[in-house]
This record gives C-alpha cells, sequence and structure tokens, in this order.
C-alpha cells in the first residue's frame, strides 16, 4: 500500500457506480488490489485476496449477494464473512477467522467512493459535496473515466489552475489573445478552500460562445476539486466536480461530473464529448512534467498571484502532511 497518512483515511473515488453491475470489479487504490461488487444492500469493496490461498477474489463470480472465490469456491457474503465452503459438509462449522478484508464504501453523485479506513463511517468521515447534483435546475453528465500517467496531485492542480485555459486549451476553453488572471483571493471556508469569483474571458464549454465567465475553484480535499462557472448575462451555470483516483505514485484515474443549468435539451453525449477533449489536453502537460511528484515546499517553484489557487493547494497538501505524488523536500 502507498503510505500516505491522509489519503489511507479519505474517502477516493474508485468507480461510477453504473460500472458496477453483475461481475466483480477489480481495481487498485494506493497499491492495494481492491475488488468491487454488487449486492441487493449497495456496492461492497474487499481486498481483492482470498483468505484461502491468496486467489483473486475478482476473477470469481457473485452469486446471491455473495462473492464466490474462483479457485475453491468460497463464498463471501456482503459483510466478508465467510457462508459456504464447498469441501466440507454444509454442517460444519466455519472458521470465524474464513473472512474478507472489507472496506467502508458508499455511492454518491454515481461515484463509488472507498476509504481504506475500517472506521470512516463510525467516525463519520465526511464525503465531498457536491449540492448540483440534487438539484433539480441541473442536469449532470458523467465524463469517462480518464487513466493518466501522472501523480494524483499534479492532477489536482491542473484542475485548479486557471493560466493554463488560454494556451493549453485555446480555442476550446480560452483564448490566448485573454490571458490575463485578474487579482484576487483564496479563503478558507469551514473545511475547504475557496476562490473569490476571477473574471476569465473563456468559453464554458467549447460551444464557441466567449464571454466573460466568473470561475470559483474549490479545493475540497487531497484528490477532490469542483469548479463553478458563470455567465451573469444570461444566469447560464456549468459546475464540475473533479476527483482523482490515485491507483499508484504514478498512474490515476479522473472521474469527473459536469453539471450545467442550461441547453438541458442539449444530448449529453455533447458534455461527455467536450470533457473528454478537455482532458486529453490536459494530458500531454500533466503527463510531462518534472518533477512527477507536486513540490510542496513553495520556494520550489515560481508563483506568480494568478496562481493562488495553486498555492494553496500545495501548502494544505503540507499541512495535512500528504506525501502521496508530493515532493517534500524543504518542508519542515
Ligand atoms: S483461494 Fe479462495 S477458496 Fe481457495
Ligand atoms: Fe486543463
Amino acid at each position: 500500500m502507498v503510505e500516505d497518512k491522509v489519503l489511507i483515511k479519505d474517502w477516493l473515488a474508485v468507480a461510477y457506480a453504473g460500472d458496477v453491475a453483475d461481475k466483480p470489479v477489480k481495481m487498485t487504490l494506493l497499491n492495494e488490489r481492491i475488488v468491487l461488487f454488487r449486492t441487493s444492500e449497495g456496492i461492497k469493496a474487499f481486498k481483492d485476496l482470498c483468505i484461502h490461498r491468496g486467489a483473486p477474489l475478482s476473477y470469481g463470480k457473485v452469486v446471491d449477494d455473495c462473492i464466490v472465490c474462483p479457485y475453491h469456491g468460497w463464498r463471501f457474503d456482503g459483510e466478508g464473512k465467510c457462508v459456504r465452503i464447498p469441501q466440507q459438509p454444509p454442517e460444519q462449522t466455519i472458521p470465524p477467522k474464513a473472512k474478507a478484508i472489507v472496506y467502508p464504501c458508499v455511492e454518491r453523485y454515481g461515484i463509488v467512493w472507498v476509504n481504506l479506513d475500517e472506521d470512516a463511517i463510525k467516525k463519520g468521515t465526511p464525503l465531498p459535496f457536491y449540492e448540483e447534483f440534487d438539484d433539480p435546475s441541473f442536469r449532470t453528465v458523467q465524463a469517462a473515466p480518464y487513466v493518466l500517467h501522472a501523480a494524483g496531485p499534479r492532477v489536482v492542480e491542473n484542475f485548479l489552475d486557471a493560466g493554463h485555459l488560454a494556451f493549453v486549451h485555446e480555442g476550446l476553453l480560452g483564448d490566448s489573445n485573454f490571458p490575463e488572471i485578474p487579482d484576487y483571493h483564496v479563503h478558507w471556508k469551514e473545511n475547504r478552500y475557496v476562490s473569490d469569483e476571477i473574471a476569465i474571458y473563456a468559453d464554458a464549454d467549447g460551444s464557441g460562445n466567449y464571454a466573460t465567465l466568473y470561475y470559483t475553484y474549490e479545493i475540497l480535499r487531497p484528490m477532490t476539486a469542483r469548479l463553478k462557472k458563470v455567465n451573469y448575462e444570461n444566469n447560464q451555470i456549468l459546475s464540475m466536480l473533479f476527483t482523482v483516483l490515485p491507483h499508484d505514485e504514478r498512474k490515476t484515474t479522473v472521474f469527473a461530473l459536469v453539471t450545467r443549468n442550461y441547453a438541458l435539451d442539449e444530448p449529453d453525449s455533447y458534455f461527455r464529448d467536450f470533457q473528454q477533449k478537455v482532458i486529453e489536453q490536459d494530458a500531454f502537460i500533466v503527463e510531462n512534467q518534472k518533477p512527477e511528484e507536486l513540490p510542496l515546499d513553495l520556494q520550489a517553484e515560481l508563483h506568480l498571484k494568478a496562481d493562488r489557487v495553486s498555492i494553496a493547494y500545495r501548502r494544505w497538501l503540507g499541512e495535512l502532511g500528504v506525501t502521496y505524488g508530493s515532493d517534500v523536500t524543504g518542508l519542515r
């Protein structure tokens, strides 16, 4: 496992709920192999390892709300308890040690979130919030999961970076004739960082309609952020929840929700395809940045006033003690 004392106690997005159907789904979270499967009581997440002989449970199948190991057919219920060992008579007691390791797992906003801290639910560790998802005047689209060969903090910081829009996304989101970022500040609000509204001449959704949009960035957690773009001339709002699944130090998957309060009759595929183009453009940068780890020492790279959201992000990762995907050289 990637030993990061913060992320191993955080809710991390691992899949879209709709992608966990009748077969087990395997994935890697912080180098830990995990299997997801659906039961009548919701999605379950186990360590992808059978206690009997170490076979991956994800190669098995789901039967009657249980996951069945592919090797000798041991059956584990949604709580991880072994309820059937085919090699012994049914009346024989199953050893209580015959259990799967279960991780807290919840479905929210159409995303499956897993926490490697077994007490997360008891402790009430909060999930990121995204109220637009439940607001009937908005419509949400899931962008396709996007795999990046980059560390999570570089990927999140790129999402929080207003200055690149006019260059990396020229013609899609930004215009290099209008690259200036007006001064703004970032504030701590309850449990997250929130930027002031930043006026940026941009296109909200690749439709070709440029206007002054007001961007608000929020850093919710080390791997989760959100963004709201408001056009006050027509009250159109486009929001995003952006969350990164850290597979390991150099590989991540992005899950992004794109929510709008306009063009509700437009096909969702338009917004999905648009987001795909945006992230393909970002991939070219984030997969090639050096060092691969985000430098948390603010002396390590140069910063402008325009970078205040990134500065807040780096500082917060340092204060929290995040080490995953981070270069902590120079931090006390
Ligand atoms: S290894 Fe899973 S049942 Fe034997
Ligand atoms: Fe970008």
